[in-house]
C-alpha cells in the first residue's frame, strides 16, 4: 500500500483528503501541530475508514522531526496542506506566516530530496489572482500583488516549486490553487473546524443557523454583481479531496523535474446573497443577517475556468451548492450534539 505524508492532515482539507486517499488504496501519514485542528478529527477520520491513520504530532519546521518521519516511512510522495491561512491575521504577524508558511515547505523540500521522494502536491490559493483582469480565471491569467501576507507566502510558495522545478531535482510537482472550498463529509463525523470568530462565510451562516451567532453581517451589498454581494467559486470539500487524488496519480508517468498548476473550483460564481438563500432552503429555516459595510482586501469577484483540470486530470465536481451547505449543515448539527 503506497504511503502519502499528509503535512497539516488534521486540518479541514487534509482530513477530508485522508478519506479520499484511503478509499483510493493509499495509506496517508499525517504530521500535524494542532494549531489550527482538533485531535477529535483523527477520531472522525478512525470511524469513517474503520482503520487508525497514523499521525505525527509536529511542525513541518522541525527538520528532525521531518527526517524522522522520512526515515520510518518509503513514502510515494506529499500533499502539503500545512499553513496558516487567516488573512487578516497574517497582516498583523506577517512573519509567523512567512516561518510558517515559506519556511515548512522548505525544510519539506529539502527532506524530500534528501530521502528520494519527489511527487508532491501543493496547495495553493486562488488568492494569487487578486482581483482578476479576466473571469473566469485560467492558469494562465496573470497573478496579481497579493493582498495579504497570507497570498504572498503562496506566491511565494508557488515561485519555490518552479524554481526547484528549473533546478532540475527531480521532483514532479502540482499546484492547486483552490477557490472556496465549503462542505463537509456527508457522515458529519468531520467538517470545518473554525478556532473562535469564524472569518468564513460557511461556518459564520451555520454557526448563526443554529444559534451561537446572532446574525451574520454581509459584507456590502453595492458591489457590481448582479445583487451588489461579492461573487465567489463555492467547492465542495470532497470534489477538492478528489482533485488531490487525482493529481498524485497524474505524477505518476511524468518525467522528472515535472510542475504544473491547476484552478480547482466548479467554474461557477455565486453571490453572498445567492448563498444565503441555498442555505435557508437546504436548513428550512430563514437565516438571521444583515447587510453591513464592506470588508477591507475584499475580491469584488473571482470564479475559476476549469477547463485545464478537467481535461488533463479528468477531475470534474460532482457536489452542487446545495449538496456542499447540506452538508455543512448537518456537521453543524452533529457539532451541536457533541
Ligand atoms: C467569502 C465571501 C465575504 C464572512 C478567504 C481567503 C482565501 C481562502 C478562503 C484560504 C466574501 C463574504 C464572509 C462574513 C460575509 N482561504 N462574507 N460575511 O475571503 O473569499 O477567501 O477564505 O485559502 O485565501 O482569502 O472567503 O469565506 O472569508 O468570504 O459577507 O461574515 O463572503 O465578503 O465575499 P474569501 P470568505
Amino acid at each position: 500500500m503506497e504511503k502519502i505524508l499528509i503535512t497539516g492532515g488534521a486540518g479541514y482539507i487534509g482530513s477530508h483528503t485522508a478519506v479520499t486517499l484511503v478509499e483510493a488504496g493509499y495509506l496517508p501519514i499525517i504530521i500535524d501541530d494542532f494549531s489550527n485542528s482538533d485531535k477529535s478529527v483523527l477520531e472522525g477520520l478512525k470511524t469513517i475508514l474503520n482503520q487508525e491513520v497514523p499521525y505525527y504530532e509536529g511542525d513541518c519546521n522541525d527538520q528532525a522531526l521531518m527526517k524522522q518521519i522520512f526515515s520510518e516511512h518509503q513514502l510515494k510522495g506529499v500533499i502539503h496542506f500545512a499553513a496558516n491561512k487567516a488573512v487578516g491575521e497574517s497582516t498583523a504577524v506577517p512573519l509567523k506566516y512567512y516561518r510558517n508558511n515559506v519556511g515548512s515547505l522548505v525544510v519539506l523540500l529539502e527532506t524530500m530530496a534528501e530521502f528520494g521522494v519527489n511527487d508532491l502536491v501543493f496547495s495553493s490559493s486562488c488568492t494569487v489572482y487578486g482581483q482578476p483582469d479576466e473571469l473566469p480565471v485560467r492558469e494562465t491569467t496573470p497573478r496579481k500583488e497579493a493582498e495579504s501576507p497570507y497570498g504572498n507566502t503562496k506566491k511565494i510558495c508557488e515561485d519555490i516549486l518552479a524554481d526547484v522545478t528549473k533546478s532540475g531535482a527531480g521532483t514532479r510537482i502540482i499546484s492547486l490553487r483552490y477557490f472556496n472550498p465549503i462542505g463537509a463529509h456527508p457522515s458529519a463525523l468531520i467538517g470545518e473546524l473554525p478556532l473562535g470568530v469564524p472569518a468564513n462565510l460557511i461556518p459564520f451562516v451555520t454557526q448563526t443557523g443554529i444559534g451561537i451567532r446572532e446574525k451574520l453581517t454581509v459584507f456590502g451589498n453595492d458591489y457590481d454583481t448582479p445583487d451588489g454581494t461579492c461573487v465567489r467559486d463555492y467547492i465542495h470539500v470532497l470534489d477538492l479531496a478528489d482533485a488531490h487524488l487525482k493529481a498524485l496519480e497524474y505524477l505518476n508517468d511524468k518525467p522528472g523535474s515535472f510542475y504544473d498548476l491547476f484552478n480547482v473550483g466548479t467554474g461557477n460564481g455565486n453571490t453572498v446573497l445567492e448563498v444565503i438563500q441555498a442555505f435557508e432552503k437546504v436548513s428550512g429555516k430563514p437565516l438571521n443577517y444583515q447587510i453591513g459595510p464592506r470588508r477591507p482586501g475584499d475580491v469584488v469577484k473571482v470564479w475559476a475556468d476549469t477547463t485545464k483540470i478537467g481535461e488533463k486530470l479528468n477531475w470534474n465536481p460532482q457536489f452542487s451548492l446545495e449538496d456542499a451547505l447540506r452538508d455543512s449543515w448537518n456537521w453543524q448539527l452533529a457539532l451541536s450534539k457533541k
